[in-house]
């Protein structure tokens, strides 16, 4: 069988195609995402105001990372959003779009990335720290962590 093909942009998708995504991805979040957040409130903060990492299968957003790359004084970035639809889980899709992240985090200068993870999460913490990622809080449910750059 012929492996399936993701093409990956930064900065392409639209309000439309955020919202579809996450709203596909809602339940995979520990806990479920429209828990958190108002979705498309979401979608319109991280079209505004986030560099988005995208992953491509045809039309559909397969994948997504979102980062605030605002504190021009601090240097500090911030990845707010990482999902992919679950039928493309394992395949390396967000791990690449974290490297694509980790990236322009260093060609905008930037000297940190910070995140915050449910502890819950088990897929997305051992994902972080495979990228080096370091816990430097937590709370009884969120763990802050963050990658020197
Ligand atoms: C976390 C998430 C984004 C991983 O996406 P993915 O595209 O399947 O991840 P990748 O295939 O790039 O895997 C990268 C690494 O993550 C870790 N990982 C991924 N899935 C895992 C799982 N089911 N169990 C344990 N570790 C896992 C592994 O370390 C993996 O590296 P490896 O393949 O070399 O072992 C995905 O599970 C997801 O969307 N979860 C729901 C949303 C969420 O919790 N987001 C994080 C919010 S902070």
């Amino acid at each position: 069988m012929k492996a399936i093909e993701f093409v990956y942009t930064t900065a392409v998708a639209d309000y439309s195609q955020v919202i579809a995504h996450l709203t596909a991805c809602d339940e995979n979040f520990f806990p479920s995402l429209s828990k958190k957040v108002d979705i498309a409130l979401y979608a319109d903060k991280i079209i505004k105001n986030a560099v988005t990492f995208e992953a491509w299968e045809g039309e559909n957003l397969a994948g997504l990372v979102a980062a605030y790359f605002n504190d021009e004084l601090l240097k500090k970035g911030f990845i707010t959003n990482v999902s992919t639809l679950k039928k493309y889980f394992g395949k390396g899709i967000a791990k690449k779009l974290m490297y694509m992240c980790i990236g322009y985090a260093k060609t905008k200068g930037y000297e940190e990335i910070l995140l915050e993870v449910s502890k819950e999460s088990e897929a997305a913490r051992n994902l972080y720290t495979k990228l080096n990622f370091n816990a430097v809080a937590e709370t009884a449910k969120i763990i802050t962590m963050t990658l020197k750059l």
